[in-house]
């Protein structure tokens, strides 16, 4: 029997899904010992395999079928915009994909004047302000530290996610608009939907199963 191979997101959703997969009877202690460099960890006894990736790398592995199945946020899934399923949502890792800025910059976008968008997501604020909001804007990417660029003038407002609001309060700016709401999501590549169904089926409905018992 070929491994079930999950792709998982590297930081803070990994505990999480770490966690919950161990509620299902999927277990992998090798993993959790963080001074590891391993990428790939198994477990011979379950036929299943897990490797961490960057977030916006899992996508393309469970699109490409490197990975069975993945698990990672859906700014991710929205960002990268691959071909796959969507299959749970796992209700953790919740926040916000926002439009935030300096008070001042509501003006800006109520009048839908020509602005500086710095993110990390260029697909996402695309899609949202040339798609939803008809508005031209100059995009700029970032890798990080989004909530920088107002502060020293690279951008008018930024698109990124929230969670608590601390690091946009703790730099004066502010929620101006809200994009959608995010959380932790289960994608299955399209192919081991098929040549999978079984142990890919199964998977999904004990993970729905304990995420049902939480919510009772
Ligand atoms: C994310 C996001 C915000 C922050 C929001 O950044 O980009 O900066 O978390 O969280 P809060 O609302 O609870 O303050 P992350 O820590 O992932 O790092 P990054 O800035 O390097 O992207």
């Amino acid at each position: 029997m070929s491994y079930l191979t999950i792709a998982l997101t590297k930081g803070r959703l990994a505990y999480k899904t770490l966690g919950l997969l161990e509620q299902v009877g999927i277990t992998c202690d090798e993993m959790k010992d963080e001074s590891s460099r391993k990428l790939i960890f198994t477990n011979e006894d379950l036929g299943v395999r897990f490797f961490l990736a960057k977030a916006n790398d899992v996508p393309t592995y469970v699109e490409y079928g490197a990975a069975d199945m993945g698990i990672c946020g859906k700014d991710t899934i929205l960002e990268e915009g691959r071909k796959l399923y969507e299959v749970i949502d796992l209700g953790f890792g919740r926040c916000r994909m926002c439009v935030c800025g300096p008070g001042s910059a509501k003006e800006l976008l109520r009048h839908h004047e020509l602005i500086r968008v710095a993110t990390k997501y260029p697909g996402i604020a695309k899609d949202y302000f040339y798609n939803k909001k008809h508005q031209t804007v100059e995009i700029i990417k970032l890798n990080g530290s989004i909530e920088l660029a107002p502060l020293v003038g690279l951008s008018e407002v930024i698109v990124d996610i929230v969670e608590t609001g601390s690091t946009l309060r703790e730099n004066g700016l502010t929620v101006l608009e809200e994009i959608c709401d995010l959380s932790a999501r289960v994608i299955v590549n399209q192919v081991s939907m098929k040549r999978e169904n079984q142990r890919v089926t199964k998977l999904i409905r004990d993970l729905k199963t304990v995420l049902q018992e939480e919510r009772l």
